[in-house]
């Protein structure tokens, strides 16, 4: 599912939905300026800074989520690997996820999917990964 900025991708099984992700797309600015209406852009250009130049865009991965009984049968993994993919198809080649510092399976689901971890973070709840495609 593909709206102007965000790709919903849904795992189904038996026309029950099992799990999802989603990214956006954004665009790296520069820090003087004005906040775009878009929630954390001033964060996200913080983050970036030494990392990717002006402009750049990236996609934010802001949602995965699979339903219990189907977790660690690395759906989440295929998801997020296809919207890498699809990003990648798009001329998308940066990640950046985030989560809270004590969801282990995530901070795990990342690492092994080699997202490294951002160094300069200034989401104190929060570890924030990005993968270079
Ligand atoms: C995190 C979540 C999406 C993982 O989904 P999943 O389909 O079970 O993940 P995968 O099977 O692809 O796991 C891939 C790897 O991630 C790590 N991992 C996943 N779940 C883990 C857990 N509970 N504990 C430790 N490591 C875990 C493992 O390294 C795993 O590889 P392995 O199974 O070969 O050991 C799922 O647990 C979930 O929906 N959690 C609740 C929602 C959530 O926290 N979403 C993220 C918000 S930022």
């Amino acid at each position: 599912m593909l709206d102007e900025s965000n790709l919903t991708l849904i795992c189904e099984n038996e026309k029950q939905i099992i799990g999802f992700t989603i990214g956006r797309v954004l665009m790296k600015q520069p820090a003087s300026t004005p906040d775009n209406g878009v929630w954390m852009q001033a964060v996200y250009n913080k983050l970036l800074e030494g990392i990717a130049p002006d402009y750049t865009t990236f996609c934010e991965i802001y949602n995965l989520w699979i339903e219990p009984s189907y977790r660690r049968k690395a759906i989440a993994s295929k998801l997020k690997q296809a919207l890498e993919s699809y990003m990648s198809e798009m001329w998308v080649n940066l990640i950046f996820t985030r989560t809270e510092k004590e969801n282990t399976p995530v901070i795990k689901l990342n690492q092994k999917l080699k997202y490294t971890i951002l160094k300069q973070n200034i989401l104190l709840e929060h570890i924030c990964f990005l993968k270079k495609l």
